[in-house]
């Protein structure tokens, strides 16, 4: 293996054997307030949601992961299955593998199953001449969302990742005009990558026409983190310090989702593991919550195991709504949130609490 599919390879292969999870878990430093008369049935709790126009059972989505080499199709192919099964969406990982090298089958197995709403993933980067690649064409991003039959493509922002990885693309000037244009022919939502997207920048991305964001930020797989390992693996001094120094950057996710709330639905990612975080995530504002590495693992294994590990998440998220008296994911929106500790200490300093 070498290239694109070797990366994706050790980027898997890194974050499940390596700590890469960034020190502190912000959505933990949120609280529901417990109402001990909730007067609604558990069975009753409709946890269903319209986003992007089509109709989840519960407010989940697996975030972008993997694609492009061998091992990629099982998990596209397990997380396929187990979204199709539970009725949540899937965003798939980045398709330049298969842009660039026409390797197609990891990504179109996902169009052998009914999931209700599938994004498709090329990096921003890639949309602008870097040192070693030219840009992405508008028609190079038709065919991304082809493959997998995606409703919206997102687009990733991960220049965090790109300065702490050896082969980097460092160059980031032109890309916010890529965007506007992209966005001009295809739905397209920005999504970070574990470090947040800020007021400022929500507020650039909307006026280009971007749709959504998936503000994936900081409290889980630390990117920084994941390619200080690779590098060291690589033997890269320099790229291993950038990824441990920067291995905490980032803005933490429920204050992102705070930031970005700008009138387009947000996707809240960056260390959502259980439904009672997921939870959190909509009554702090966000339209539905991402999870990627939680189901790292369970996607090697077996769409089974994936299913399960979903299924318990939406349970979870049906006992917090249960515990606070929503009956639907509009009463939870409207919840209050207490913040403690160091997300607090955020909130307050930029007044979105
Ligand atoms: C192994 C792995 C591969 C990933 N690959 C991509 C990718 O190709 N494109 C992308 O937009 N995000 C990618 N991500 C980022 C996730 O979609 C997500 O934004 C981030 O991991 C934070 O979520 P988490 O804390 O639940 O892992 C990847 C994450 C992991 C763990």
């Amino acid at each position: 293996m070498k290239g694109i599919e070797k990366r994706k390879a050790d980027h898997i292969q890194v974050s499940l054997e390596e700590n890469v999870l960034a020190a502190h878990n912000y959505w933990d430093d949120l609280r529901l307030v417990h109402d001990s008369l909730p007067e609604v049935d558990l069975d009753e709790i409709d946890t269903s949601t319209i986003l992007f126009g089509k109709k989840l059972r519960a407010p989940l989505m697996v975030t972008a992961l993997t694609g492009g080499y061998s091992v990629a199709e099982k998990v596209n192919r397990n997380l396929a299955e187990a979204c199709a099964e539970l009725g949540v969406a899937l965003g798939v990982g980045s398709q330049r593998a298969a842009l660039e090298r026409g390797d197609l089958k990891s990504y179109t197995v996902i169009k052998d199953y009914d999931v209700p709403l599938v994004i498709g993933n090329i990096g921003a980067p890639q949309l602008i001449p870097q040192m070693r690649q030219k840009a992405f064409s508008a028609e190079e991003a038709r065919q991304a969302m082809d493959m997998v039959g995606a409703d919206m493509l997102a687009i990733h922002l991960n220049y965090l990742q790109e300065v702490a990885q050896p082969e980097g693309d460092t160059r980031a000037r032109g890309c916010l005009e890529a965007m506007r244009s992209l966005s001009r022919e295809l739905p397209c939502l920005a999504k970070e990558t574990g470090a947040g997207i800020s007021r400022e920048t929500a507020i650039r991305l909307k006026g280009i026409g971007i749709r959504g964001f998936d503000i994936s930020g900081t409290g889980g797989t630390s990117f920084a983190k994941v390619e200080a390992f690779r590098s060291l693996r690589m033997g890269d001094q320099r790229c291993a310090a950038i990824g441990t120094t920067f291995g905490e950057w980032g803005i933490p996710a429920p204050i992102s989702v705070r930031l970005a709330q700008v009138g387009i639905p947000i996707i809240a990612s960056g260390g959502v593991t259980n439904g009672l975080q997921a939870a959190k995530s909509i009554a702090v504002g966000a339209n539905c919550a991402g999870i990627a590495r939680a189901v790292l693992k369970d996607a090697l294994e077996s769409a089974k195991a994936v299913e399960e590990r979903l299924r318990i998440i939406a349970e979870e998220l049906k006992v917090a709504m249960f515990l606070t008296g929503s009956s639907t994911l509009q009463e939870l929106s409207k919840q209050r949130v207490i913040f403690t500790g160091p997300t607090r200490e955020w909130g307050l300093e930029l007044e979105v609490i």
